[in-house]
């Protein structure tokens, strides 16, 4: 026993202490959309010539997003927010399992690998901290396309059969408004023959963002945004040059922080009418958020009025910004009922807003927050990406030092979030510590969400 800490390998994770009560002021800026430069990095795979992507946002999983790209033999050059991925030349058609198991996102790559070589084999994500996140309905959808799928060993197989080189277009119906699903076989039905009609499409904005670079490179789609979307296939697909549309949830993340902490901060660039559901209900709370132009937002801080949340696809409250507002919910003055109906496990951060002091009870998918009057500073682990943010900011709001662990969790999904709270005038420090590392990057794959 005596050499057992010697066995475990030491190794440096860092972690993020915040000294809370400090308003903030002044500006920030906001990256580029992660969850739409994912889906669109597998969407260049789809184009026989080089493709660019600018404002894309330099997080971990942009990061393992390329290096899937790069182990199907794509060329990918990331030069600052630019990505330059030249998919003229797939060399294989397998997916690497021990990069797609740690991120979810990169399962949507199935659809233009089929769309592109007629076969595709992709690791099933598998599930995450939030959820069992199955891929039914991007398999069904794949089947209805005329492509014959197998699941075996854990790897999901599909090809084109019946001596037939493209996909045929279908009338497609999704039991559920899969974000994934609906970018999966949007993406397969653009080289399709024929039309396909997406009926129950997700509407987010970031299934809008893949239509439009798909349209810049000669895709013929119509409908993305709505629940119906028609996509007529094309042989071919050309080159494009795409600018990426601001985070949405990035943006409402900092809003909610200045409703936190009672400052008046502004943030641009954003598209206002991505945040309507998420404005609408800081509003509700009684924080006020004005449009000083076009795409800057300001927060005007107010009294935190207790409210109800239930998430939903969008235009719905979205589930990416519900840990966020159960950790302002915690300094309400009332008592508030949060539903979580779109993820089976995305209430983790419950536990740790605890420890700060919070009064939340679950039972099921429902949080009833009973406000109190202030948090306390204490050491927090995060759960999952959004779960993260919602501790970074609850510490900011906290009496004392709050030190977060996990961050790399919170490096999927922010851009340097700790720089940009420092130049709002947070007192927040990232520090490296020795860890005893039990896995290659602390965290294991069913960590991994997004
Ligand atoms: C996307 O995940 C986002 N990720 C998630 O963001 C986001 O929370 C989610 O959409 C909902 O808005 C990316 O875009 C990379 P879904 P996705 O398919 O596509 C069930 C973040 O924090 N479902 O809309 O995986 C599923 O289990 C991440 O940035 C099936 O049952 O979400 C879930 O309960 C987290 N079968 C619900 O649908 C399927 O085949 C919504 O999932 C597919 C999904």
């Amino acid at each position: 026993m005596a050499n057992e800490t010697a066995s475990l390998a030491e190794s440096t994770e860092s972690v993020l202490h915040i000294w809370g009560r400090k308003p903030l002021s002044g500006h920030v800026t906001i990256s580029g959309a992660k969850n739409a430069a994912l889906v669109l990095m597998a969407g260049a795979l789809l184009c026989p010539e080089q493709c660019r992507l600018r404002n894309v946002p330099n997080l971990l999983d942009i990061q393992r997003m390329g290096q899937i790209v790069r182990a199907l033999g794509v060329k990918l050059e990331q030069k600052g927010n630019t990505l330059e991925i030249d998919a003229s030349h797939i060399g294989q058609s397998q997916a690497p399992y021990e990069l797609v198991s740690q991120l979810r996102a990169s399962f949507f790559a199935i659809g233009p690998i089929l769309a592109r070589l007629g076969i595709a084999r992709v690791p099933l994500p598998g599930g995450c901290a939030i959820g069992a996140r199955p891929v039914d309905l991007h398999v069904r959808g794949l089947r209805a396309l005329g492509a014959d799928v197998q699941i075996q060993h854990g790897v999901v197989r599909a090809c084109i059969t019946g001596g037939r080189r493209r996909l045929q277009g279908a009338k497609i119906y999704l039991d559920y408004p899969s974000v994934g699903a609906t970018e999966t076989l949007m993406m397969a039905a653009t080289l399709a023959e024929g039309e396909t009609t997406i009926n129950n499409a997700a509407q987010e904005p970031e299934v809008v963002d893949l239509a439009n670079f798909c349209r810049a490179m000669g895709a013929k789609i119509q409908g993305a945004g709505t629940k119906t979307i028609r996509i007529v296939g094309v042989s071919r697909l050309h080159t494009a040059d795409y600018h990426i549309v601001p985070d949405r949830i990035e943006a409402g993340t900092f809003l909610v922080a200045g409703a936190m902490t009672q400052s008046q901060i502004s943030l641009s660039p954003v598209i206002p009418d991505h945040l309507t559901a998420t404005i609408a209900k800081l509003r509700a709370i009684g924080t006020q958020v004005v449009l000083e132009s076009p795409n800057t937002l300001r927060v005007v801080p107010g009294p935190i009025e207790a409210v109800d949340i239930e998430t939903q696809p969008y235009p719905g409250f979205p589930t990416d910004m519900q840990a966020q507002f159960m950790a302002l919910l915690t300094l309400s003055n009332g008592n508030s009922v949060i539903s979580e109906t779109v993820f089976e496990n995305r209430l983790r951060h419950v536990a740790e807003l605890q420890r700060m002091g919070a009064d939340i009870r679950v039972k099921g998918n429902i949080a009833v927050v009973r406000g109190v009057p202030m948090l306390s500073g204490a050491p927090v682990v995060a759960t999952d990406l959004r779960a993260s943010a919602a501790l970074a900011i609850a510490g900011l709001a906290a009496d004392g030092k709050t030190t977060v662990q996990g961050l790399h969790h919170l490096d999927r999904g922010y851009e340097n979030l700790t720089g940009k709270l420092l130049a709002l005038g947070a007192h927040i420090e990232r520090v490296s510590v020795a860890t005893s590392d039990k896995g290659s990057n602390g965290s294991t794959p069913s960590e991994s969400s997004s």
